[in-house]
This record gives structure tokens, C-alpha cells and sequence, in this order.
């Protein structure tokens, strides 16, 4: 399982520290939410913010644009330091062009999906993918509510792989707690981003710690 604290609930004026704080939890991922104020009603932080807090987390910097023209920052990004780069499938015939840039870059590849999107617009592209990010929030804004009718699109995406013989991560983002963790995981992710449920703690290692734990607990249920 993958715990990935997302830096967008941190202390904003305290990127390093925070970016050290979630390297010292254990979390294995630090997730990077790049928002454009147009894609989304909202503006978050660039690829500068991604090199400052390179050097402060050892592990994978998991950079999800939330961007209208992801094309003319991908390059930026990857020589910022981030290791896998995920784009929405909300960008139609882009998707496939911005898949092998991001491959070309040598980064992983990841396909983000939002809670209006069905599920078949992403099965395409699943063989081209490290990544599939099942938004279980409408993107822009941390602290929203879980929405529990994106579950099952996180049951298909776990049974395409089954079926296919594919390898990519399931990802889930947006109003992940312990509350919500345990369903996500029996429904078949394995990778978890959460930041209002982990970074307000001033024990990060321990929450970390507890939501790999329930989530590692939900999943061994289903064996
Ligand atoms: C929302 C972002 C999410 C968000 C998660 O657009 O993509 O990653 O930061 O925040 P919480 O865990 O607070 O919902
Ligand atoms: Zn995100």
C-alpha cells in the first residue's frame, strides 16, 4: 500500500519543512496537486515549489496536473524532479500525445479521471498507464467530502487490470480519511492520497501509519 500525504493541506509558507515532515511519516509518495485557475477554480503552486521540496523527500514525488494545457509545463516538471506526472482524461485527444511525452521524459505515467467522467473514457489508455487516478472529489480544493458514488468506478478499474493482465497503481484523491480508506482499499486501490486527514496532525508518522494500516488490514478482508 502507498501513503501519499498531498502537500496542498501543508503550512504553505513552510514547503521544506513540510516536505521533510512527510519524508520522516514514512509516507512513501508526496503528492503534488498543480492547479491552474482554469482546469480548476483554483491556483496552487509550480514547479519551483516541486524543486525546493525535491531535495527534501527521498521518495516518489507524485505531480498531478490539474492544468488545462499540461504540454508546456511537462518538461519544467520532470527537470524539477518529479517522478511520475498524471494528466486528465477530461483533455479528450490531448491524452494520448501527453501520455508519450510524459513516457518520453522518463517519468511515470499517470491518467486522472474526475467524479462526472465514466469510467470506460479511461480504459483506452490503461495499457499505456503506471497510474490510474480515480478522483473521489471534484478537483480544486482539499477538505471536501468523499464521494461515495466513485467507489465502484475503483471496483472496474481493479477488475480491468484483473482481466487484462495489466500492472498499473489505482490511485484514489479527495476526502480520504480513516473513515473512507477501508472501502477504498476493498474496492481495489492501493494507493492513497490524503491531506486534510494527515498533514493537521502534528504526529504525520502516525497517521501515516494508521491509515497504511487500516487500509492493509481492509484489503487482506477481501483475501
Ligand atoms: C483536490 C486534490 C486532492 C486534495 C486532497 O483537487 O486533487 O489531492 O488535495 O485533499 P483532501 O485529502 O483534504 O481531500
Ligand atoms: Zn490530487
Amino acid at each position: 500500500m502507498v501513503i501519499a500525504p498531498s502537500l496542498l493541506a501543508s503550512n504553505f509558507g513552510r514547503f521544506e519543512h513540510e516536505a521533510t515532515r512527510a519524508d520522516r511519516s514514512g509516507a512513501e509518495w508526496l503528492h503534488l496537486d498543480i492547479m491552474d485557475g482554469h482546469f480548476v477554480p483554483n491556483i496552487s503552486f509550480g514547479p519551483e515549489v516541486v524543486r525546493a521540496v525535491r531535495p527534501h523527500f527521498s521518495r516518489v514525488l507524485d505531480v498531478h496536473l490539474m492544468c488545462s494545457k499540461p504540454e508546456i509545463l511537462l518538461e519544467s516538471f520532470a527537470k524539477a524532479g518529479a517522478d511520475s506526472i498524471t494528466v486528465h482524461i477530461e483533455l479528450g485527444d490531448q491524452v494520448t500525445p501527453l501520455l508519450w511525452k510524459i513516457r518520453s521524459l522518463g517519468r511515470k505515467v499517470g491518467l486522472a479521471i474526475n467524479p462526472p467522467t465514466n469510467i470506460a473514457a479511461v480504459k483506452p489508455y490503461l495499457s499505456q498507464i503506471d497510474l490510474l487516478l480515480i478522483m473521489t472529489v471534484n478537483p480544486g480544493f482539499g477538505g471536501q467530502p468523499f464521494i461515495e458514488e466513485c467507489v465502484p468506478k475503483i471496483q472496474q478499474g481493479a477488475a480491468w487490470k484483473r482481466e487484462l493482465g495489466l500492472n498499473y497503481r489505482i490511485e484514489v484523491d479527495g476526502g480520504v480519511t480513516l473513515a473512507t480508506v477501508a472501502e477504498c482499499a476493498r474496492a481495489g486501490a492501493d494507493t492513497f492520497v490524503a491531506g486534510t486527514a494527515l498533514f493537521r496532525h502534528r504526529n504525520l508518522g502516525g497517521a501515516v501509519r494508521k491509515m497504511r494500516d487500516t487500509a492493509t488490514k481492509a484489503a487482506a478482508e477481501l483475501i
